[in-house]
């Protein structure tokens, strides 16, 4: 059976200073009234032959993440909370060991809580192909085509075809820096890694096993070892601090040659920063997106928010991003929001 795990661990401080600590931004209506989790566990409750998601998350975010569910009304497959985060691949290993104890044969679809997509057709039928390769026993990456040199992604090299479904991938490289990105995407063959993926759970165990040995063993300790409590499943806090942490990316899909690749076009954004947002968000004429009570002059290319009760207006400027909220304010070229998580090192560091 098909188990979504939806990862709802990250904080996304680029989104300061509308996500917080306690508020990040997979749980925030950044885009209409449902939130990003909200989108993503409805979509992996409408595909086909799937169970109830699982959602893997901080401890203190276990009331946000039921509540959420219920108000959508989709069935929760439990929820795994983590005592502190220890990135994404030992989260993806407590979702194993979750679903395989009722159910030997379980496949994973790992699905990021922070992603859009709009054409959930063409997902579906991605799902389809990764299923059956995974079947087989491959570790299946989603690729979509890259359109620029991002360094925040995954580069997948593709290599023999997987019958019609999808490739092997003959290279792996997370998170390359700029000048390799340019000349993957100068090269040709290459798709970005969603950060979406698609596994029997043995298999996934087995490849960690074979190349983050001390990370399965922490993860299974710490899963054997959790407290249930109604729907919540309480990691073991000193097991799960004994792992290593490390994305799936760098501690597997790097290292395994089990790895395939399905390339699916459904219309996929990261909402990683408030330039993303605003390149995917509905603008005005003049290219702005505005929300809340905004009067924008002369005003190009920018993206303003304001909060309840305050007014923004602008005049004269172009490529801003200006979000205000009850007690902070960001003002920031378009160009700069990547490092929007300098300003809150900076006020960590402060606090
Ligand atoms: N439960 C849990 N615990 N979830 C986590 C943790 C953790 O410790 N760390 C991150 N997550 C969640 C995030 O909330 C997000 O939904 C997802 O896992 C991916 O983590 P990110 O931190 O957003 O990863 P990334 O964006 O830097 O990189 C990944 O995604 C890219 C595409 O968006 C990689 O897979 C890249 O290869 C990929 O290109
Ligand atoms: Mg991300």
């Amino acid at each position: 059976m098909l188990h979504p795990v939806v990862l709802s661990g990250g904080s996304g401080t680029r989104l300061w200073p509308l996500s917080r600590q306690n508020q990040p931004k997979q749980f925030l209506a950044l885009m209409g009234d449902r939130s990003l989790f909200q989108e993503t566990v409805l979509r992996a409750a409408a595909l086909p032959e799937a169970a109830a998601p699982v959602t893997v998350c901080s401890d203190e975010h276990r009331f946000m993440v039921g509540e959420q569910l219920q108000t959508v009304g989709v069935a929760s497959g439990g929820i795994l909370l983590e005592p502190a985060p220890r990135s994404t691949a030992p989260a993806i290993a407590l979702a194993a060991f979750h679903a395989l104890t009722g159910d030997a044969d379980a496949t994973l679809l790992v699905l990021p809580a922070d992603h859009l997509i709009a054409d959930e057709a063409a997902f579906r039928s991605a799902v389809g192909a990764a299923r059956r390769l995974a079947a087989d026993g491959w570790l299946v990456a989603f690729g979509i085509t890259p359109d620029y040199p991002e360094t925040g992604y995954g580069y997948i090299r593709s290599g023999e075809p997987l019958g019609a479904d999808g490739f092997r991938i003959a290279r792996f490289v997370e998170k390359p820096d700029l000048a390799t990105a340019e000349r993957y995407l100068a090269e040709g063959g290459y798709a970005w890694n969603s950060g979406m993926f698609l596994f029997r759970a043995d298999a996934y165990l087995a490849e960690l096993g074979r190349h983050a040995p001390a990370m399965r063993e922490a993860a299974e300790r710490a899963y054997r070892n959790a407290r249930r409590d109604l729907d919540f499943t309480r990691i073991d806090a000193e097991a799960f601090a004994a792992s290593p942490s490390d994305s799936i990316d760098y501690a597997v899909m790097e290292k395994t040659d089990r790895a395939a690749v399905v390339p699916v076009s459904c219309g996929w954004s990261d909402i990683g920063s408030w330039s993303s947002l605003w390149s995917v968000a509905e603008r005005d004429a003049s290219g702005n997106r505005s929300e809340g009570d905004v009067i924008a002059v002369d005003t190009r290319d920018s993206l303003i928010r304001a909060s309840d009760g305050r007014l923004i207006a602008t005049l004269g400027v172009e490529e801003l991003v200006i979000v205000d909220t009850a007690d902070a304010t960001l003002v920031a070229r378009k160009e700069r929001v990547q490092d929007v998580k300098k300003v809150v090192d900076l006020l960590k560091n402060a606090g």
